[in-house]
């Protein structure tokens, strides 16, 4: 099956390695195993005795009751029964799109967001309909375009809550009023959270599947919990369909997640608010220096992210936003991700959830760069 190269997978592929300051990674800074262990005080003794003893078997086939259990907590209607672990959110996003979507039904994804919600189906002969996040818009979705969209076909709606790459955040409202209108053609709605609850206010993100009952949440331990390394994901539902087309495409190609990583993210998700606040700060503290970066750069204008830890930075420079990039990295070793990779231009993505000295020191060789260029 022929589908279109992943843009930012593979840039990440070819250029991460020679990054001096990596202000280009979506994670909230990753953390190591005895940092984990200090945040949630586990006894380490008594833990990987327990670990050490268990036999490594397949595990529990669609996640261990201490990861469903841990996961459920994370929305205010789930139970185990409607969490399905998989490989990362990759994993979720993948599985998802296989298991519900026909060729020629009708899907509509936003555009920018991470490629899989539109390409994966578009790969198979879906009926793909792009739903264009603009500027002028603060990068939320116009819901009268949407209602354009659907069609008595349609059977997907993908969205991403919060944005990558843009930091936009869809409040409650918004969502009930895409609620409403895939309601009103019985389509499902996937939404991307790898990023919810990273937010710059202390106000609750709802997600869609606890206000839907054809919603669909997908998250990971990759980026609010700082624990990419785990390759640890999630499909969360209230419907019995979802989890059970996506049961049957699983046994196919995974079985289970390994047990080792079922236990770390089980203990990370056990003291999910000590992890979730520490990002946070993380996340707070980055965007306060950024912010105030842009405003002292000319050439540089964005709309400031409401949540998770991306931003999309426009430039006025006639340069394609690939070889900015390139070019950035050469002179001055600071890494960032080409507009490009999302089908747009004159603009770069920055992840501002690296470390904070390492943002710091990025922004400024960035600054410097952005005096040699000329118009
Ligand atoms: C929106 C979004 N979804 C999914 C993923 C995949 O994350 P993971 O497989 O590490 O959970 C990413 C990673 O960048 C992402 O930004």
């Amino acid at each position: 099956m022929k589908i279109k190269p992943f843009k930012v997978e593979q840039w990440m592929n070819e250029y991460e390695n020679d990054a001096v300051y990596n202000i280009a990674e979506t994670c909230v800074y990753s953390i190591t195993l005895n940092e984990l262990m200090d945040l949630t005080g586990v006894n380490r003794e008594q833990f990987w005795e327990k670990l050490s003893d268990q036999r490594l078997t397949y595990g529990h086939i669609q996640g261990s009751p201490d990861f469903k259990k841990g996961v459920a907590a994370l929305y205010k209607t789930l139970k185990e029964e409607n969490i399905l672990s998989t490989h990362g959110a990759i994993g979720a996003n993948h599985l998802l799109l296989y298991s519900l979507v026909e060729p020629g039904d009708r899907v509509i994804s936003v555009l920018p967001t991470y490629q899989q919600l539109y390409s994966i189906p578009e790969s198979f002969g879906a009926d793909l309909k792009i739903l264009k996040l603009r500027e002028e818009n603060e990068y939320l979705p116009d819901l009268e375009e949407l209602r354009s969209l659907v069609n008595s076909n349609t059977k997907i709606i993908n969205i991403n809550n919060p944005n990558n790459p843009t930091g936009a955040l869809m409040p409650t409202d918004m969502l009930m009023k895409i609620v409403e209108i895939a309601r009103s053609v019985d389509a499902y709605i996937l939404c991307d959270e790898v990023y919810r609850g990273l937010s710059q206010n202390e106000e609750y993100q709802e997600s869609i599947a606890d206000l839907y009952e054809k919603g669909i949440s997908v998250s990971s331990m990759s980026k609010i919990f700082s624990l990419a390394g785990l390759r640890m994901g999630w499909i969360a539902s209230p419907s019995r369909e979802v989890m059970e087309k996506s049961s049957q495409h699983r046994d196919y190609n995974m079985i289970s997640c390994g047990i080792f990583d079922e236990a770390f993210s089980a203990l990370a998700l056990k003291h999910a608010e000590i992890i979730l606040g520490k990002s946070r700060e993380i996340v707070r503290r980055n965007l306060e220096i950024l912010d105030r970066w842009v405003e002292d750069q000319p050439r540089i204008s964005y709309v400031k992210p409401k949540a998770g830890t991306t931003a999309l930075l426009s430039y006025d420079f006639d340069i394609p936003s690939r070889d900015f990039c390139i070019s950035l990295l050469k002179e001055k070793g600071v890494f960032l991700t080409p507009g490009s990779c999302f089908e747009m231009e004159k603009c770069v993505r920055i992840g501002y959830a690296a470390s904070t000295k390492e943002l710091k020191e990025g922004l400024g060789k960035m600054g410097e760069f952005l005096e040699t260029l000329s118009d």
